[in-house]
């Protein structure tokens, strides 16, 4: 499967660099998935989602992000590390069937622009949200990382809707399990069961939350991993029974190397599998930082792998690397660099 993939990925990359075209510089009018590279919704907008997550409900693909504002600032209160910052904008959503063109369905969970004691003011910070539906109360759950301007308050927030695009009603954030909270994942597992994934314990360890049943709260049933590994950016996924994490090194808003573990249990134990990236800057990511890995339906063995290529003093201008991930026979992944991709062309 792996070696059809790749060879198939060679020969379409042969193919376009043979017919004299070079990488687009945006996805407009291609037909691909253009990875570092402007992308535009169908209203030929820039999409401003950032940190996301992708969910996949009824035949239609939701993608979640940070609506970053348009200045970026280093925030003079945090001298002491690279503290750039935008103002919190919420979380947008757009809409696909075909995972190249999305439509903006809008702001679903709006900043709060009155209320500066409100922790969706623009003023703080909200990260990496991230969605998933629960089939027993039909609710859209959204968690997402909230944090004070410095990244102090290090807390998780939950908002609900009953439609995938919105509006999502906020309420409230925690310190799930009485630790830190920061980057996150959610995770969906085939029995119904979610768990929250977060980086705790001032980014040293990563920690896995079972959820209550309606996805609202921590159960209190939770391990932690990777102790004192500082690993960020978790993306989970799940492919033959086997769990998988990927996740970045912690350097702010610079690139590091990816790391993927998996596990036969989703609480662990985990076994990491070291750097899956392949290909030209793949030491540093391509530049870019995990944010999620999701299967695309229909599909045997067809994952993607979404990362973000911050761009730290134009955070808004940052842009998205999406690449295909591929599988060996023993289940461990490789996701090579690949320009410009169709996902109904690599994904047979
Ligand atoms: C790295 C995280 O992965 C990002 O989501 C963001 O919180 C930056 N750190 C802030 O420096």
């Amino acid at each position: 499967m792996r070696k059809n993939l790749f060879l198939f990925i060679a020969l379409f990359s042969l193919l376009t660099f043979s017919c004299g075209q070079k990488a687009a510089d945006s996805n407009k009018d291609l037909k691909m998935i253009v990875s570092g590279a402007e992308w535009f919704d169908t209203d030929s907008n820039r999409i401003n989602a950032h940190g996301a997550g992708i969910l996949y409900h009824d035949g239609i693909y939701y993608w979640y992000g940070e609506y970053k504002g348009d200045s970026t600032y280093w925030n003079p209160k945090v001298p002491s590390w690279e503290c750039y910052r935008t103002e919190a904008g919420g979380v947008s959503c757009y809409s696909s069937k075909d995972l190249v063109n999305w439509k903006f369905e809008g702001v679903v969970l709006e900043s709060n622009l009155t209320d500066t004691l409100s922790e969706l003011h623009p003023s703080n910070v909200l990260e990496r949200p991230k969605v998933l539906y629960n089939d027993k109360t039909k609710q859209f759950v959204m968690w997402l990382h909230v944090d004070s301007h410095d990244y102090a308050k290090a807390a998780a927030g939950v908002a609900v809707s009953d439609t995938p695009t919105g509006s999502f009603s906020y309420l409230g954030s925690m310190r799930p399990n009485d630790a830190m909270s920061r980057d996150m994942t959610l995770f969906k597992d085939d029995d119904g069961r979610a768990y929250h994934v977060y980086s705790s314990e001032e980014n040293k360890t990563l920690y896995i939350s079972l959820l209550t049943d309606d996805y609202l709260k921590p159960t209190g049933n939770f391990t932690r991993n990777f102790i004192d590994q500082s690993r960020e950016a978790p993306a989970v996924f799940k492919r033959k029974g086997k769990y998988y994490i990927l996740s970045s090194g912690c350097t702010a808003w610079d690139p590091n190397q990816a790391e993927v573990a998996v596990a036969d249990s989703m609480m662990g134990a985990w076994t990491v599998k070291g750097n899956p990236c392949t290909g030209k800057d793949a030491e540093i990511t391509f530049y870019g930082q995990s944010t999620h890995v999701f299967p695309v339906a229909g599909k045997e063995d067809a994952y993607i792998a979404m990362f973000d290529k911050w761009n730290k003093t134009d955070l808004i201008n940052s842009r998205y690397i999406w690449l295909p991930v591929a599988f060996d026979e023993n289940g461990d992944i490789e996701i090579a660099w690949n320009e410009q991709w169709n996902p109904d062309q690599v994904f047979k």
